[in-house]
């Protein structure tokens, strides 16, 4: 610990397209957070190309790390631990940052720490508000998962719910691209949603009343592809911002409502929303509504600590460590991570 009695954490993020730095000192203070984003390499796809991921994260890993020491101010002898995501994710991209991790580890004589991505971008909000209130709710939507989660008083976390087919982010994209906008397609049509009437349109939010706390998207991207072909087939052209806006609402409402009858269920009065999908404006605004209306306090971290990054298995690593919970060396990556734990 060269830096007196401060505790550094770096945490490597590779699961998916984002090859993502993060250092973090006495588990609430963020030193640094560098993304080395793959945005590019995947769009001409119109989504994540798993064997182009992980190359890239190989190409990519090591500079980003050398990146987010200097933007720490800080050399790899101050680092106290090395935080890295385990699963869940792409096998091939965690492959590269657990590797990586290892021989950090190993050749610096660090301690070595497994983390889970889910749980990473719940309490990645202690950088921004603080240590986390326990117990709570949360709800972690993005490209890979829906996931709708309870931790107890002890902060340990249970999945309560997720989504049966696609995940939210995974939807926006899918229909974004047969819309014809760009990739990622999720703020593409958060944009195009904005100058849309979300009534215009109705699309439908399926298992909204089946007991539980799944959620399935597929009926409604069906939903919306069907629509367009028909307006096509009949020579209407479609209103774009009509249709972006009415899809998002479809999906907004969902989330919002099957993470707040959980919240209510189980008697939790605190959720925190975090992942990519967590920067779209309208789910932003609607749960915040609801949750005031309701009396659930929402945490939610900033737009760049949403979408993944280095700086949440940085903090999350920073908690194992501190409860003394680190890794073996032999560290399996598990693209199937289970949340429990
Ligand atoms: O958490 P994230 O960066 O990576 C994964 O773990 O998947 O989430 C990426 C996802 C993409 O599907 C992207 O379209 C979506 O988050 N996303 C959004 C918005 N910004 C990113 N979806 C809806 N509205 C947004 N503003
Ligand atoms: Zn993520």
């Amino acid at each position: 610990m060269a830096e007196g009695s401060v505790v550094i954490v770096l945490g490597i993020e590779t699961s998916c397209d984002e090859t993502a730095v993060g250092i973090v000192e006495d588990r609430l203070t963020l030193r640094a957070n560098v993304i080395a984003s793959q945005v590019d390499l995947h769009a001409p796809y119109g989504g994540v190309v798993p064997e182009v991921a992980a190359r890239a994260h190989l190409q990519q890993l090591l500079p980003t790390i050398d990146h987010a020491l200097v933007e720490a101010g800080v050399g790899i002898s101050d680092v106290d631990a090395i935080a890295v995501t385990h699963g869940p994710g792409l096998i091939g991209a965690l492959l590269v940052g657990v590797a990586a991790a290892k021989g950090l580890a190993l050749a610096h004589d660090l301690p070595l720490i497994g983390v889970n991505h889910l749980r990473a971008h719940v309490e990645v909000a202690q950088l921004e508000h603080g240590d986390l209130e326990f117990p709570l709710a949360a709800l972690v939507v993005s490209g890979g998962h829906t996931s709708i989660v309870a931790a107890d008083a002890e902060g340990g976390f249970r999945q309560l719910g997720a989504t049966i087919d696609d995940a939210a982010g995974e939807a926006f994209d899918k229909i974004a691209r047969f819309m014809g906008l760009g990739y990622p397609g999720g703020p593409e049509i958060d944009r195009l949603a904005r100058s849309g009437n979300p009534k215009a349109f109705h699309f439908p939010r399926a298992m909204a009343k089946n007991p539980g706390y799944d959620v399935s998207l597929s009926g409604l991207k069906t939903a919306v592809v069907r629509e367009l072909r028909r307006l096509e087939a009949a020579g209407i052209e479609p209103n774009l911002a009509d249709v972006a806006a009415s899809f998002q609402e479809a999906i907004v409402d969902v989330q919002v409502d099957k993470t707040l009858a959980a919240a209510k269920d189980q008697g939790l009065e605190r959720l925190v929303m975090a992942g990519g999908v967590a920067a779209n404006t309208r789910l932003r605004s609607m749960m915040a509504e609801r949750c005031e209306q309701v009396g659930v306090q929402l945490t939610v971290p900033s737009i760049p600590l949403c979408t993944d990054n280095g700086a949440m298995v940085a903090a999350a690593g920073s908690n194992l460590f501190a409860a003394g919970r680190t890794s073996a060396l032999d560290l399996a990556v598990d693209p199937g991570l289970p949340l429990a734990g």
